[in-house]
C-alpha cells in the first residue's frame, strides 16, 4: 500500500508514520510537510523517528512540501505525478488550537486545507480509502454524562464550545461530497493525552492541561465527570489497525470507552502521590470559576464563597506571585475544563470489535509512566497557546 500522510510532524501523525512505517504491507508513505526545502523537510522527518530511536529507512518516506493555507496546493498535488501510486490518503493535519485569536486559522487549515487535499484526493487513479482524522468531541456540548455513539454525529443541530470541533465536524461533511462512501473512514479519536510507554511523549498538549490542573489544586470542574482520554500510542496503533481491517462501519471511535474511562479525580490522586508537596486537590462547581476570575483582578466581592477556599488562594498567590499569570493560566485551561465537565464517554465496540483490539489502559494509571516529563513542562508557556 502507498499512503500520502498529513501532519506527520504533528502528535497523532508523528505517531502514524512510525507505526505505519514498521509494516511491511506498507511500501511508500508521502508526507506533506510545510517547510521550505526539501532538505528541511528531511531533517523534520527525521526528528520525529529520533524522539524515541525508531528505524528511519528514508527510501520509503517521501516528502511533498505543501502548505494547506497554499491557493496551489490542489494544483502541485495533481502535477506530481510520483503520487497517482497513492491509495490511500490519511488527512491527520488539522489547526487544534482551542483559542478563539485562532478561529480564522482553524477554518482555513481545517476546511479550505481539506477541500483543496480532497480536490486532489477524488481524481486520484488508485484511491481506496481516504482516512480522515476527524474527532469524538465533534458531538458538541448538549450531550451530556452519558456514552456517545458513532452514528450521532455529524448534527448539524450540535453546539459547539470551540470553532476547532465545528471545523471538524464540517470536515466530515465535506468529504461526503467529494468522495463515494466506499473509499471513506473517519476514525475519531477522543482526547488524546501522553504516551503508556515509559517514554518521553511525542508532544506535551494535553498533558500541559493536566500539569496545569497540577499546578493549580483547586479546580472548578466536577471531579467524577467521566473523561475518555488515550495514549497517543494507543490511537496510532489503533488507527492503523483499523485501515488495514476488515470493516462494517465508515466511522470509529478511537476512544477508551466505558472500560477505560477515568475521572479528574481519579487523575488527581494519581498526581497528589507523586506531587504530595503541594496542597490535596480540592474540586469546585465550575461556576466559581468567575470568582476565581475576579480575585485575580482583585474584584471580589467580600462574602463570596471563594474566600472560604482561603489556603488555596495563599498558595496561588505565594506560587504564581503575579496575579496575572493565574489569569493566564485559567483563561488557557477553561475550554479543557468544559469539556472535562461535559462527561462523555466514547463508545468503542466498533473498534474493539471490528480491529480485535483491547481496552486502552486508564489514564490514571498509564500517565504513572509521564511524571517525570509532567515535571517540566511550563504551564505559563503553554498558556500562551493553549
Ligand atoms: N490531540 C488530540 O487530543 C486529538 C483528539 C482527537 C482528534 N485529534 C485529531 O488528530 C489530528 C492530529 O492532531 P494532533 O494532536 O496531532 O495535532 P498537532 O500535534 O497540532 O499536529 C498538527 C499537524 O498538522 C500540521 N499542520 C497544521 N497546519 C498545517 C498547514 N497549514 N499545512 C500543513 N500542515 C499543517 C502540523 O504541521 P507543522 O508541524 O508544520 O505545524 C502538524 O503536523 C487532527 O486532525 C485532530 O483534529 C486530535
Amino acid at each position: 500500500m502507498n499512503i500520502f500522510l498529513t501532519g506527520a510532524t504533528g502528535l497523532v501523525g508523528g505517531e502514524l508514520l512510525v507505526t505505519l512505517s514498521k509494516r511491511s504491507d506498507v511500501d511508500k508513505i508521502f508526507c506533506l510537510l510545510r517547510s521550505k526545502s526539501e532538505e528541511e523537510a528531511l531533517i523534520r522527518i527525521k526528528h520525529v523517528f529520533d524522539l524515541h530511536q525508531d528505524e528511519y529507512d528514508p527510501s520509503r518516506i517521501v516528502p511533498v512540501l505543501g502548505n494547506l493555507f497554499d491557493d496551489n496546493l490542489t494544483d502541485s498535488l495533481k502535477t506530481n505525478k510520483l503520487l497517482d501510486q497513492v491509495d490511500a490518503i490519511i488527512h491527520s493535519a488539522a489547526n487544534t488550537s482551542f483559542s478563539r485569536v485562532n478561529d480564522d486559522l482553524v477554518e482555513r487549515a481545517n476546511i479550505g486545507g481539506l477541500n483543496k487535499i480532497l480536490l486532489w484526493a477524488k481524481d486520484l487513479p488508485h484511491l481506496k480509502t481516504f482516512l480522515y482524522i476527524g474527532t469524538a468531541t465533534i458531538c458538541g456540548k448538549d450531550v451530556k454524562d452519558r456514552i456517545v455513539h458513532e452514528d450521532e454525529s455529524p448534527n448539524l443541530d450540535a453546539t459547539h464550545l470551540v470553532k476547532y470541533t465545528y471545523t471538524k465536524m464540517k470536515g466530515e461533511l465535506l468529504i461526503r461530497e467529494h468522495l463515494r462512501s466506499d473509499q471513506i473512514l473517519v476514525a475519531r479519536p477522543s482526547i488524546i493525552m501522553g504516551d503508556s510507554r515509559p517514554i518521553m511523549p511525542r508532544s506535551p498538549v494535553i498533558l500541559w492541561a493536566m500539569a496545569t490542573i497540577n499546578h493549580l489544586r483547586l479546580i472548578p470542574v466536577n471531579a467524577h465527570a467521566q473523561l475518555d482520554i488515550i495514549p497517543v500510542n494507543y490511537a496510532a496503533e489503533a488507527i492503523v489497525a483499523l485501515l488495514f481491517a476488515n470493516r462494517k462501519h465508515h466511522v470509529y471511535h478511537i476512544s477508551a470507552g466505558e472500560a477505560g474511562a477515568t475521572t479528574a479525580l481519579k487523575l488527581a490522586k494519581t498526581l497528589e502521590s507523586y506531587f504530595d508537596e503541594m496542597p490535596p486537590f480540592n474540586f469546585i462547581n465550575k461556576a466559581m470559576l468567575n470568582q476565581v476570575k475576579h480575585w485575580t483582578r482583585n474584584r471580589l466581592a467580600p462574602e463570596s464563597e471563594l474566600y472560604s477556599y482561603r489556603k488555596y488562594l495563599d498558595y496561588w498567590k505565594e506560587t504564581f506571585q503575579d496575579k496575572s499569570k493565574l489569569r493566564l493560566l485559567f483563561t488557557g485551561i477553561d475550554p479543557y475544563l468544559e469539556f472535562i465537565e461535559l462527561g462523555h464517554v466514547f463508545d468503542n465496540t466498533r473498534l474493539l470489535e471490528d480491529v480485535g483490539i483491547e481496552n486502552s489502559i486508564p489514564a490514571d494509571i498509564y500517565i504513572n509512566n509521564s511524571m517525570n516529563y509532567v515535571e517540566k513542562i511550563d504551564v505559563l508557556e503553554g498558556a500562551i497557546d493553549p
